[in-house]
């Protein structure tokens, strides 16, 4: 298969329009099952090392269980209050939409019992790989006009007791997912002032 410039561009408008989404933005309306089965299908398309496929999803809809999430959240984001206390800023944030959205997905490793092909020297590759699961997942929403929004601020121990994952699983992920009102156009960080942007004049290095 060859892809022509427009589909090119395409791609390309797509990532720059990926946003994360926060509760402020969600506005409530459900997902239709075929859309969230698109996202899930672009996430167990990405790569992974040996091809290993070390992920697994847990679509949460339940009320109960978002609550103790969001119970979890408000806990440990008073912790993060005390470490940014001179940034006033922080405070304000809106850093999840675990209630607002209607659909949360956590995002699990699960490593493999056997010695895995790539990962014989560098150990975290199989979390990596669910890394690449997540970012398709997000592409794949955006082009729904779905957004997606990533939560870690959260003990990772407790949420993998309350969804019941299993005794070696890793959090990586815990996704808010709906659709919103608007997309903004760059990072809501960047237009805050929290940080500014790079350009590959700062990250690109040639030897
Ligand atoms: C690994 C990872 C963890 C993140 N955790 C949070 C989070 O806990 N709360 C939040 O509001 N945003 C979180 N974000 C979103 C980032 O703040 C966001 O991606 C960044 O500000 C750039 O904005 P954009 O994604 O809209 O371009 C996370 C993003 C990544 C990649």
């Amino acid at each position: 298969m060859t892809f022509n410039n427009s589909d090119t561009k395409k791609l390309l408008e797509i990532i720059k329009a990926r946003r994360d989404v926060r509760g402020n933005r969600f506005v409530g309306a459900e997902i239709e099952k075929e859309k969230l089965d698109m996202i899930l299908e672009a996430g167990i398309s990405a790569p992974s090392v040996g091809y290993s496929q070390p992920w697994k999803f847990v679509v949460i809809k339940d009320n109960k269980t978002k609550e103790n999430i969001l119970k979890n959240f408000k806990q440990e984001n008073d912790k993060a209050k005390e470490i940014f206390k001179d940034k006033e800023l922080y405070t304000k944030l809106k850093l999840e939409g675990i209630k607002e959205a209607p659909i949360n997905i956590a995002v699990l490793y699960e490593p493999k019992e056997k010695d895995v092909l790539g990962m014989t020297s560098m150990k975290k590759m199989g979390e990596y790989s669910v890394v690449c699961a997540i970012q398709n997942m997000w592409l794949m929403a955006r082009a729904l006009n779905i957004g997606i929004g990533w939560v870690s601020i959260l003990d990772e121990k407790k949420v993998l007791k309350e969804i019941g994952a299993s005794k070696d699983s890793m959090l990586i992920a815990y996704l808010c997912i709906g659709y919103v009102d608007k997309f903004y156009e760059e990072s809501e960080l960047k237009t805050l002032g929290w940080d500014k942007e790079k350009n590959l004049k700062d990250v690109v290095e040639y030897l």
